[in-house]
């Protein structure tokens, strides 16, 4: 696999985090419109999972970094008549792209792809990593707070299907955040520290929810998407009972009025779109080190 791959936040040190979001930073202010040396490049961006924030975030940065950004339609490549993924990568290899975003429902999907001599960036792998999502969500709340370490970050919902929770509580360990997870107890994880929503919330400076994650099995029997609000939700009592410094974060897409009030999700304290804004900052930053550029203050390849 190609070094400048980025597949899983458990392959990233204290500071590549603090490099990649420094870069991120810089993209919105002095290096808004740096292009990369390698500008007209072609990248190759593989959706096998619905997504639309990633999906086009990723080709924004594309885009505004200079290189050409090129769609592959799964439902119409040779995937259908049985093509590997190696195969198919190894594919447009071959055709010149230098880089490749992919999101697949398999786990760890890329352990097959040892050969490729181009790097892989990974936007989604089943219930297992979502690095570029994670590192939007560490950006979000270092803008917040000034820093990582020390926050008491609460993540709550269907934490068992779910590949932001896996990530953010890699990151968030590693750079001394304290993290717990919430929801119902079917859809937690071992090794994860468990706690009441309802007593965690006054305590915490970011309250993560997620979404049922539908399209992988999670369900829940007697709780339907109408009584999960009150049960396992952020309702509009638990939102007033946040420290008035705490902020509420959400991968998105939201279920209004499922896991989350919808006229939460634009509260004052919501920074679920200032995310969305994030993930072309950081991608640009990722996409940025692919290349083999180091941090814009150190040099190069
Ligand atoms: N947060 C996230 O991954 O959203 P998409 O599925 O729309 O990419």
């Amino acid at each position: 696999m190609h070094k400048n791959s980025l597949l899983s936040m458990k392959d990233l040190s204290k500071d590549d985090i603090v490099h990649i979001l420094s870069d991120a930073l810089l993209f919105d202010s002095c290096y808004a419109d740096w292009q990369l040396p390698d500008a007209g490049s072609l990248v190759a961006n593989l959706f096998f999972e619905a997504s639309t924030r990633t999906h086009y975030s990723f080709e924004s940065a594309e885009l505004q970094l200079g290189l050409k950004a090129v769609d592959i339609a799964i439902a119409g490549s040779s995937v259908g008549k049985g093509e590997s993924l190696y195969d198919t990568l190894k594919t447009l290899e071959m055709h010149g792209y230098k880089a490749l975003v992919i999101r697949h429902s398999r786990e760890r999907y890329w352990d097959e792809l040892e050969n490729l001599k181009i790097p892989v960036l990974n936007a989604g792998d089943g219930a297992g990593d979502h690095p570029t999502q994670c590192l939007l969500d560490l950006l979000t709340m270092q803008q917040e707070f000034g820093t990582l370490a020390g926050l008491n970050v609460v993540i709550c919902g269907d934490i068992l299907h779910s590949r932001v929770a896996s990530s953010n509580k890699t990151a968030l360990e590693l750079l001394g955040s304290k993290v717990t997870f919430a929801g119902p107890k079917e859809w937690s994880r071992e090794g994860y520290e468990w706690v009441d929503f309802d007593e965690a919330i006054p305590e915490a400076d970011v309250v993560m929810m997620l979404r049922i994650q539908k399209e992988r099995g999670a369900a829940l029997d007697g709780v339907g998407d109408d009584s999960y609000l009150e049960a396992y939700g952020l309702t509009k009592d638990r939102y007033a009972r946040m420290k008035k410094t705490a902020i509420v974060m959400h991968p998105a897409p939201v279920n209004r009025g499922i896991e989350i009030d919808t006229d939460l999700v634009e509260a004052e304290r919501s920074r679920i779109f200032k995310q969305m804004y994030n993930g072309v900052l950081v991608r640009k930053a990722v996409i940025k080190r692919a290349f083999g550029y180091g941090p814009f203050e150190g040099e190069n390849r």
